[in-house]
């Protein structure tokens, strides 16, 4: 065992207190209520890098702060900078969950907690790893940064300025996140795509109040109605995007990159099963894992409108609200599709109803390169943590900010999976597997030893 490895192993009951501390905190960026939660969460991490024997400070931005952590070795040295993100998403729904989401609750191997996977158990392992390297050696020779962020789960609205502004204090030579998952149990994986992502929410307003469906209906049009045939406009069977020129900047899939997916070890039947529908469903020509991970989707993620309490009652509403999320692949252009999207359903939107289109995000889609030594020591160091080397994947998912280290910075990112994907990201009882942690730890660990190499 190395003494990276040792020194994991001998503090894993530290480890997950420290994490637990974390999670305790409902650090919910949406939520304007828990600003507080917000900064004390940012505190607790300055303190938990100050413990891994980095210097770390707050770094103030107009919304939630970030924390930056660094260990600067001798010049010439390699240097890596971590990111990782403190905010979580809203517990919600509460009723579903088992433990109280802020309790970090221990049953079988799992730790369950909101942000336990996404991302604090993931970033958090990562710092462990660093703090095993360091603590394991007289001079490191590889310095390392560290930022992580508290606005990921909004869709980054400060960091591209605060990556700009501080340019000389983010350099490095590449960029390590754990913000994924593995493939599958025991399977690692090093992710080398993100799809972009376009949130938009669509407002349908009509009369100035709710009106009596039975004394006015008929003769005004209905918000919630003339919403509904706008979004059935959106979307032909199948899912494929109605849209005119959604798809004109779809990069095809090559013929390796299928040959590639297939490969893989996944069980449709399973995946079925787990997400429990009666049937699989996507576009026609594509396996479920290139619908997943390369082709653009268009979804409602929220609709209200009227009266959804218990019970009837009769009501002809004045606004109705839709909430949609397009996820994109390259080349496709988050401002493009921003236009192509509002223009259209201002165009199938009639004359009796004023329409509102808001775009909550935009943000582009990645893809990175799957070779060179960083990617060769990642494997290096997957193979030793998880006892076996990992498989190179894409993911539906977004992260807006490895576009923006690319850009400001010109960076690379590394994309390392610790979590599961059954992790329930997001989802009511949300968890990670303990075991995962320490091996993210020793990941981190072993990565920073092969740059020293
Ligand atoms: N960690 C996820 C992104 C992710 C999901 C990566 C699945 C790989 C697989 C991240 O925290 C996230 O949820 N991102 C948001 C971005 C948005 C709010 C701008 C997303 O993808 O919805
Ligand atoms: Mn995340
Ligand atoms: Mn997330």
């Amino acid at each position: 065992m190395s003494q990276v490895e040792e020194y994991v192993k001998s503090r894993r009951k530290k480890t997950l207190e420290e994490l637990k501390e974390i999670l305790r905190i409902p650090s919910v960026s949406t939520l304007e209520s828990h600003r507080k939660e917000m900064l004390r969460c940012a505190q607790l991490v300055a303190r938990r890098m100050k413990e891994t024997g980095l210097q770390s400070r707050i770094l103030r931005t107009d919304r939630h702060p970030a924390v930056y952590g660094e260990r600067i070795a001798g010049s010439g040295s390699p240097t890596v900078l971590v990111y990782g993100h403190y905010d979580v998403q809203p517990p919600d729904p509460l009723g579903l969950w088992r433990h109280d989401p802020f309790e970090p609750t221990e049953e079988e191997g799992l730790l369950y907690a909101r942000g336990a996977s996404d991302d604090k158990g993931q970033f958090f392992a990562l710092l462990k790893g660093i703090e095993a390297f360091l603590n394991t050696r007289e001079g490191p020779r590889v310095s390392v940064k560290v930022i992580v962020e508290g606005e990921e789960e909004i869709g980054s609205p400060s960091l591209r300025a605060l990556i700009r502004q501080e340019r000389a204090l983010l350099s490095a030579d590449v960029v390590v996140v754990a913000d994924g998952s593995q493939f599958a149990r025991d399977l690692p994986a090093i992710t080398y795509g993100l799809k972009g992502l376009v949130f938009i929410e669509a407002t349908v307003r009509g009369p100035s109040k709710d009106l009596h469906s039975g004394a006015y209906g008929g003769t005004v049009a209905n918000p919630a109605n003339v919403l509904a045939r706008m979004l059935a406009a959106c979307q032909g069977p199948f899912g494929r995007v109605a849209i005119p020129g959604f798809y004109d900047d779809v990069r095809s899939l090559e013929a390796w990159e299928r040959e590639e997916f297939a490969k893989l070890p996944f069980r449709e039947e399973e995946y079925r099963e787990e997400i429990g529908v009666p049937k699989l469903f996507g576009e026609e020509g594509f396996t479920t894992i290139e619908r997943k991970w390369a082709r653009p989707t268009f979804d409602l993620n929220g609709l209200s409108s009227g009266f959804s309490g218990e019970g009837a009652k009769t009501v002809l509403p004045a606004e109705a609200r839709a909430k949609i999320s397009m996820r994109l692949v390259p080349d496709q252009d988050p401002s493009k599709i921003v236009r192509l999207v509002t223009d259209f359903l201002r165009s199938v939107a009639p004359d009796t109803v004023r329409v509102d289109c808001l775009t909550h995000h935009a943000s582009k889609p990645v893809l990175l390169s799957r070779d060179g030594a960083h990617v060769r020591a990642a494997v290096r160091a997957f193979a030793r943590a998880f006892g076996r080397e990992p498989v190179f994947v894409r993911e539906g998912g977004s992260i807006p900010v490895v576009n923006a280290f690319q850009e400001e910075l010109g960076l690379e990112s590394l994309l390392l999976g610790i979590g599961l994907p059954d992790d329930d990201a997001h989802a009511p009882n949300e968890k990670i597997r303990i075991e995962d942690v320490y091996r993210g730890a020793v990941l981190m660990g072993a990565f920073l030893e092969g740059l020293e190499a």
